[in-house]
């Protein structure tokens, strides 16, 4: 069956030392698999709340009408990452690595977000890391994206090391009106500066 992530040509892959970032792909069933697997873990859980997707079918879809459609939007989105054997781009996926950007009518901000998640038995070996800073790098080559949010709850200790292992600031807390008022720790890349007005962020920032 041919790939349906377009706008991806077939075979893409955004290498890093030790992985293979590729998109996803609401045909492949190993990609509807993993998802479901991943959400599902005590740990994504416990970090990012309990989704809808339960089955390899209801995860189908969201890849379909969700993932794709922020692939056509914005030419990125969530990506599959993979453990590297060899050349090979192998199904061996082992997390996700994202960038989002959200559009009028709601609420958004001006830059994407940075976004991961590791499968437990592979965590400790600083993958999020390592595909953070590989899809920022395709990012801001390939698509021109100068600037990049990095948000998580500020009780998140690994997810806020990983921010600051790929270069990101921390700019403070915030209650964030994308999040529905949730309080957040926000980092941003260094070049996006101090104003982050310019990039939408309108909430004030508290310390800590
Ligand atoms: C966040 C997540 C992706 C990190 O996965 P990972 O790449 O395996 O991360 P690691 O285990 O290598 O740890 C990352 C860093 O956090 C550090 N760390 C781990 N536990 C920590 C803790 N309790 N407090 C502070 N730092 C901690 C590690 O030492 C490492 O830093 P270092 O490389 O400088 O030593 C993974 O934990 C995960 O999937 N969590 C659930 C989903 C999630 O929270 N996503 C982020 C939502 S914004």
């Amino acid at each position: 069956m041919a790939s349906e992530s377009a706008p991806f040509p077939a075979g893409f892959n955004i290498s890093t030392s030790r992985l293979h970032i590729v998109p996803f792909d609401p045909a492949n069933q190993t990609h509807a698999e993993f998802l479901v697997q991943l959400w599902n873990t005590e740990d994504f859980i416990n970090s990012c709340g309990r989704t809808s997707i339960s089955t390899p079918e209801k995860a189908s879809n969201f890849i379909r009408q969700r993932v794709l459609q922020q692939y056509s939007v914005n030419q990125y989105g969530m990506f599959l990452v993979s453990l590297k054997e060899g050349e090979n781009v192998t199904l061996s996926p082992i997390g996700t690595v994202s960038l989002m950007k959200g559009a009028p009518p709601d609420p958004h901000f001006l830059a994407p977000d940075i976004g991961f998640a590791v499968l437990p038995k592979h965590s400790g070996k600083g993958y999020a890391a390592e595909a953070a800073k590989g899809l920022l790098e395709w990012a801001h080559t390939d698509c021109g994206v100068e600037g990049a949010f990095g948000f998580c709850d500020p009780s998140n200790r690994r997810s806020r090391k990983v921010l600051q292992n790929i270069g990101m600031e921390f700019k403070g807390t915030a209650e964030l009106q994308v999040f529905g008022g949730k309080k957040s720790a926000v980092y941003a890349l260094p070049e996006m500066g101090d104003d982050l007005a310019v990039y939408g962020l309108a909430e004030p920032l508290s310390p800590e």
